[in-house]
């Protein structure tokens, strides 16, 4: 039997290398070991922007034209979206019951969304309910991997605690869930802090070349660099973190070249620029067919949608009748 993977992203439109290297490389590669479900988690993404509705639809479109430019691979994967499977806000609504608000208010990312959108103590029922709904939404398709990246880990711990509340009150039906982390799972903004669109500090992984070039050539390096010869410290400086993480092996030579003085920081960007275009070629030519036929993937989503409803139904009975809710 195959494990079980589901793992969503909230729809805010192109996706960004952090969401590339801590989620979805790993998801395409995955998809040859697991039974794996791909949803794009709308009733999330109202969480925080239910007053910009108007963009969800282009936003939607935009991420599952990089999922699939990507890799995502709808012959191997379900892909779904969330809201086009009410099973999962109906057992987020019986998961809400069994889940401590102490556990919500102590939510570590929570406070992290607020000190980030400036969201001050003025929070909406929502939001903080955020990880029952991501509980649900991993726990109806019986999934026990959870590919994401670090800022998700307390989630996913949470939707294990709730697993576990439900297994021992009712009856012993959902696995533990357990984080499945890459390698880079928390990929530095172009300003060193985490990559996140609501610091815009991002790179688009379909950014055209020229733009790229533009976004690192932007970097702040170490600012006790000032001329070219000058000794630099790869250690505090941003543009060889990401050389370390795209070009690695590249970097001890790149490193000794900038503490010696001889490496300037704008062949160092030159260099990174390139691998880093080069990286997303491909990606960017299997972009164009999608973008050119966005039916395309509005056909394999909605009947993604269709064939993940009929196993999350299934849960739910279930799930209902271990809490004695059949009534016939
Ligand atoms: P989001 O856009 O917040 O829905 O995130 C989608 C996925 O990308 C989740 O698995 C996140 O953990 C992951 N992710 C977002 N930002 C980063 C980052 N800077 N580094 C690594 N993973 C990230
Ligand atoms: N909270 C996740 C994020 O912001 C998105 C998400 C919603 C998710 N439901 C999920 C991720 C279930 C993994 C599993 O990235």
């Amino acid at each position: 039997m195959k494990g079980i993977i589901f793992s969503g992203m909230r729809p805010t439109g192109k996706l960004h290398l952090g969401n590339y290297l801590g989620a979805l490389e790993n998801w395409v590669k995955l998809q040859k070991e697991y039974s794996c479900f791909f949803g794009v988690v709308d009733l999330h993404a109202l969480t925080t922007g239910y007053n910009h509705t108007e963009e969800l639809k282009e936003n939607i479109k935009e991420m599952l034209i990089d999922w699939f430019s990507a890799g995502i691979d709808p012959e191997k994967s379900t892909v779904l979206i969330q809201s086009y499977v009410p099973e999962h806000a109906e057992l987020h609504l019986l998961f809400s019951m069994i889940t401590p608000l102490s556990w919500l208010e102590r939510n570590p990312v929570l406070k992290e969304q607020i000190r980030d959108l400036g969201l001050k103590e003025n929070i909406d029922y929502g939001l903080l309910g955020y990880p029952v709904l991501m509980a649900s939404d991993i726990l109806i398709y019986k999934s026990n991997a959870v590919p994401v990246g670090e800022d998700q880990v307390h989630h996913i711990e949470i939707a294990r605690e709730i697993a576990r509340r439900f297994n021992s009150l009712y009856k012993n039906i959902f696995p533990l869930p357990e984080a499945k982390l890459t390698r880079i799972s928390r990929v530095p903004g172009i300003d060193g802090k985490r990559m996140s669109k609501s610091l815009k500090n991002t790179i688009s992984i379909s950014d055209p070349p020229k733009i790229m070039e533009q976004e690192i050539k932007s970097m702040i390096t170490d600012t006790q660099k000032i001329k070219l010869n000058d000794p630099g410290h790869p250690d505090i400086c941003i543009v060889f973190t990401y050389q370390n993480i795209f070009n690695p092996d590249q970097s001890r030579e790149i490193s000794a070249g900038c503490q010696s003085g001889k490496l300037g920081c704008v062949e160092c960007k030159k260099i990174l620029a390139k691998i880093l275009i080069n990286k997303f070629d491909g990606f960017r030519e299997k972009r164009k067919y999608f973008e050119k036929n966005p039916k395309i993937v509005q056909e394999i989503v909605i009947e993604g949608s269709k064939k993940a409803r009929k196993i999350a139904k299934k849960t739910l009975e279930e799930a209902k009748k271990a809490m004695n809710m059949n009534y016939e």
